[in-house]
């Protein structure tokens, strides 16, 4: 998210100075939009939003300025703002499908906690915004600064409390105001004229706000939240590890042994190294190399083949390789026929404070609809965004 870091009160009110000098109403001459009159109080903000491509019209030359904004389309008003991010964060909502037009909005809005859901899974992406959920929604987008309580507005007490810091902090910038006098209406839908205004007032005062340095982030950002970890000899789990990436638009990490396994490893009708580590219970096969970003994981798929009904013991040396604590692990398996049985619980063990969920098995050759269906059933049991 683009830094507005809490500021110092001189250069809070410096900002206040700059941010107000802006004339809101510059005049217009022709605003493009048979109903937007050159002469409106939010004719410049709806150029100023075209201008950004922040937002567009509704379609035969109207931007229809006392109608609504829905929650999906706010989401994607602010990754505009971002510049279109990509996110690796795995969807937790049921009524946000993976491939639509606001998809990437909502993922990011969600990874940012910009926009949160409402539980349930459900992210309301239909529903309009209210006033005290688009001064919120900035308010997070510029990470959450500190504004000294402003005077009480004559309904005060209809603002939810998750808006009261976000309301004070949109009235001291400027960002937006009272609907008349002293009544700021934070439950009434807002307008797409004054969504349009907020943003070019919060867009500007961003843009002449001094920044201070930011501190270089401690956690890289490469990578995502989403890691699709696996093992895999004969290219069965890589398969479906494949499909999870097209899926979830993370990247794979396969769990590469240090000594290949040959034909003659995996010959399990004879005493070959897969059938000795699998009856060796302190086995570890090592590992070559590792996952260097773990840390920024908060959702792990673990991929791996069924040996002798379990997952092979090189998967034991990847969890016992690193602190898992507090990450999610979704396991999942190919076999020639066996099901995941016992093979997943039987590695909680070496990860005891991940929370696991159910693992599921899959044939070598199962279709990208296949794991698709069972991606969109987990959106049930993650945990939703706060
Ligand atoms: C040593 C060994 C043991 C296996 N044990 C089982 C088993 O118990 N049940 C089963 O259905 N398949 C078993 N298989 C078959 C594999 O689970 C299956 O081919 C899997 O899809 C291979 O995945 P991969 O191509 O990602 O390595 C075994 C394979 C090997 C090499």
């Amino acid at each position: 998210m683009k830094k507005f870091k809490q500021l110092g009160s001189f250069i809070f009110a410096l900002a206040m100075v700059v941010a107000l000098a802006v004339p809101v109403y510059a005049a217009v001459e022709d605003t493009g939009y048979s109903d937007v009159d050159a002469g409106a109080s939010y004719a410049e903000a709806v150029i100023y939003c075209r201008e950004h491509e922040l937002m567009n019209g509704v379609g035969n030359g109207r931007f229809d300025p006392e109608g609504t904004l829905t929650r999906a389309e706010l989401a994607t008003v602010l990754w505009r703002l971002e510049d279109k991010p990509v996110v690796n964060y795995l969807m937790q909502f049921s009524d946000v499908d993976s491939d639509t037009w606001y998809t990437e909005a909502v993922r990011w809005a969600a990874s940012e906690k910009v926009m949160g859901g409402y539980g349930g899974g459900m992210f309301g992406r239909k529903d309009p915004v209210t006033r005290q959920d688009m001064v919120t929604a900035l308010w997070r987008y510029a990470d959450r600064p500190d504004t000294e309580a402003g005077e009480d507005f004559k309904d005060e007490a209809d603002i939810a409390s998750y808006a009261s810091a976000a309301v004070d902090w949109a009235v001291a910038n400027g960002i937006a105001g009272p609907v008349s006098d002293g009544v700021f209406a934070p439950r009434t839908n807002a307008t797409r004229a004054q969504i349009a205004i907020a943003l070019m007032n919060y867009d500007r005062t961003k843009q002449t706000t001094p920044t201070a340095p930011t501190e270089p982030d401690p956690t890289p950002s490469e990578g995502g939240r989403v890691l699709i970890a696996y093992f895999s000899v004969t290219n069965n789990t890589e398969g479906i590890a494949n499909h999870l990436k097209e899926i979830l638009g993370t990247d794979l990490y396969e769990i590469v042994p240090e000594t290949p396994y040959t034909s003659a490893d995996l010959n399990y009708n004879t005493d070959c190294r897969a059938n000795r580590e699998q009856n060796d219970a302190s086995a570890r096969p090592a590992i070559s190399g590792g996952v260097d970003n773990m840390v920024q994981h908060d959702v792990i798929f673990l991929g791996y083949p069924i040996w002798w009904g379990q997952a092979p013991k090189i998967i034991s040396t990847f969890l016992e390789n690193y602190d898992l604590s507090g990450k999610t692990i979704v396991p999942f398996c190919t076999s020639g026929s066996s099901p995941i049985g016992s093979s997943a619980i039987n590695l909680h063990s070496l990860a005891p404070a991940a929370t696991w969920l159910d693992g599921q098995r899959f044939s070598g050759s199962a279709s990208r609809s296949t794991v698709e269906s069972w991606v969109n059933s987990l959106v049930q049991v993650l945990k939703p965004a706060a």
